[in-house]
């Protein structure tokens, strides 16, 4: 791919992103549980997967996995091990997206992080390490994943309300990934949404140094 500088000082971009994209990404996006009948192309989930993994993990080691249930037969399967309150927008979401982290992901960094074979060792000092930069690392993606989504026009519909245990067993079965959360994924249908809820202010959530 061709360096894509394009500011004579160096920097990547030179101005930032016209407000429409933030709207689109961050201002008027919103979490969405009521969806059109609109399909999800498969295309479009390569596309997502494709731009979320150019988001920056530690050494390249991109540790999520995903499952894409979007068949009837899947959704009847994953449907009962959901929360009460999160199987009926889950049942109309085109797509439910299973989030998970690889807890072996070291064992692809010859592939990832080839000019420093040493790199797997970074990460397997002792179980609790190699945990830690698996669940962050993950967890970096995963919100990569709904701002990806949110890029390519489709709406996020992310749920930690379901039994995480079974959804593993069932997805990841063999332990050696864990499930994170649940996204649906689509085109939010015309319904009422809940008002915005508030965000942390600046000077609570941040400090200067
Ligand atoms: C990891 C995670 C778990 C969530 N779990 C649920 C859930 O189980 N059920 C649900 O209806 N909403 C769930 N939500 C939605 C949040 O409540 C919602 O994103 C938040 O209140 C912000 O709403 P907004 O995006 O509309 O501003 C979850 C969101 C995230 C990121």
């Amino acid at each position: 791919m061709p360096d894509s500088r394009n500011a004579p000082d160096g920097a990547l971009w030179s101005s930032p992103l016209a407000g429409a994209c933030l709207d689109r990404l961050f201002l008027q996006a919103r979490t969405t549980r009521a969806w059109q009948e609109r399909p999800v192309a498969p295309a479009l989930l390569h596309e997502l997967y494709r731009l979320m993994g150019m988001g920056p993990t530690s050494a390249n080691c991109q540790p999520a996995r995903i499952v894409f249930v979007q068949s009837a037969a899947g959704k009847a399967e994953l449907l009962p091990l959901l929360d009460a309150g999160n199987r009926e927008q889950t049942r109309l979401a085109p797509v439910t997206a299973v989030l998970a982290c690889d807890l072996h992901f070291h064992e692809r960094l010859d592939f990832l992080y080839p000019h420093q074979p040493q790199a797997r060792g970074w990460f397997t000092g002792s179980p609790a390490s190699t945990r830690d930069a698996a669940l962050r690392n993950a967890s970096l993606q995963h919100g990569y994943f709904i701002i990806a989504a949110r890029a390519l026009g489709l709406d996020c519909g992310p749920m930690g309300g379901f039994d995480a245990d079974a959804v593993t067993r069932r997805y990841f079965p063999g332990g050696r990934a864990e499930v994170s959360f649940l996204c649906n994924l689509g085109y939010a249908a015309a319904a009422p949404l809940r008002g915005r809820l508030p965000r942390l202010p600046f000077d609570e959530a941040c400090a200067m140094a």
